[in-house]
């Protein structure tokens, strides 16, 4: 298995190191555009090999997409993050034309890729992806609803007072501050609702600060968060990678699902070796549904931006 990871940034690096620790790829390349930097950050990662041990081969590049042929995964991270007070939409003029000359350079060298997409506006950046490569729905995945779905959790167990393996919950819609929908109402610790734990006004304040869990890092950070969205990445590449055939929240081009069309928003998918092996459609409550709807609408208000 060979992983390509655009962008030796933060959160490309935690991607390439999460997915070396967890040993199942033969192959890390990272590709940045800054000399030095990408061949940099893989000798770094590199020479923690024989102290966390995996034999993982992780390879930097300055630009050489040669270097990225026949990837199996590639995870596109490239672009500017977000400052604080910024929404992630803003970034959408810098990252848009990042996006699109990336996503072609990628598929030249391995037209079989399958391609997950983490630049913000990540569910617009996708549709990007979608509307200007010949790449079939099903390889090209936008991350945002594992991300959402981990902080939910944790926030969750926050309220609970709970263990994090003790929790479950899903985040659905688009990955923006207003657009998510943490489905509180299917939350469980260990099998059992939420709701019978926690106050309605507790489970709104948990969704609430899910909603702008990144918002809250950046404000703190300075920057965008890197750590766990390198995590969520690296936990859907493995997914693809063993063909698990786990279920996952995430950005999708959707054909009719949730009586949407021609926009790519968060919501549950298995993924296997295919890469979306199926969008799993779940009964939605109708205060659900029109949330969903208001997110798409915001999503796609957002797709009108680009220049396609
Ligand atoms: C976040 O929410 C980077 O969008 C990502 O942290």
């Amino acid at each position: 298995m060979k992983v390509t990871v655009v962008g030796a940034g933060a959160v490309g690096a935690s991607c390439a190191e999460y997915i070396a620790i967890k040993d199942f790829a033969s192959e890390v390349v990272v590709l940045d555009i800054k000399e030095g930097y990408a061949e940099g950050k893989a000798m770094d990662l590199m020479q923690t090999a024989s102290l966390n041990g995996f034999d993982t081969k992780i390879v930097g590049t300055t630009g050489d997409y040669s270097k990225t042929a026949n990837s199996d995964v590639c995870v596109i991270t490239s672009g500017i993050p977000r400052k604080p007070g910024m929404t992630r939409e803003e970034l959408i003029g810098i990252n848009a034309g990042i996006v699109k000359s990336v996503s072609s350079s990628l598929i030249e060298q391995s037209p079989n890729t399958i391609i997950i997409v983490v630049s913000n506006p990540m569910d617009t950046m996708a549709y990007l992806v979608h509307k200007t490569t010949d790449l079939p729905r099903n390889r090209i995945i936008g991350m945002g609803g594992a991300l959402d779905s981990a902080r939910f959790k944790y926030r969750l167990a926050e309220a609970l007072g709970a263990p994090i393996s003790d929790v479950d919950g899903m985040v659905v819609g688009g990955h923006s501050d207003k657009g998510m929908i943490p489905l509180t109402r299917m939350a469980t610790r260990n099998s059992v609702p939420v709701t019978e734990f926690l106050s309605e006004e507790r489970l709104e304040k948990v969704a609430a600060d899910t909603k702008v869990g990144g918002a809250t890092l950046t404000g703190l950070l300075g920057t965008s968060a890197w750590y766990a969205p390198g995590a969520a990445v690296s936990g859907m590449v493995q997914a693809i990678a063993c063909d698990s055939q786990k279920m996952f929240p995430v950005s999708t081009l959707l054909e009719g699902e949730y009586d949407l069309t021609d926009i790519s928003i968060g919501v549950p998918v298995i993924l296997g070796r295919k890469g979306i092996e199926k969008i799993v459609e779940i009964d939605l409550t109708n205060a659900e549904k029109a949330k969903m709807r208001e997110s798409a609408e915001a999503v796609k208000k957002t797709n009108g931006l680009l220049e396609l």
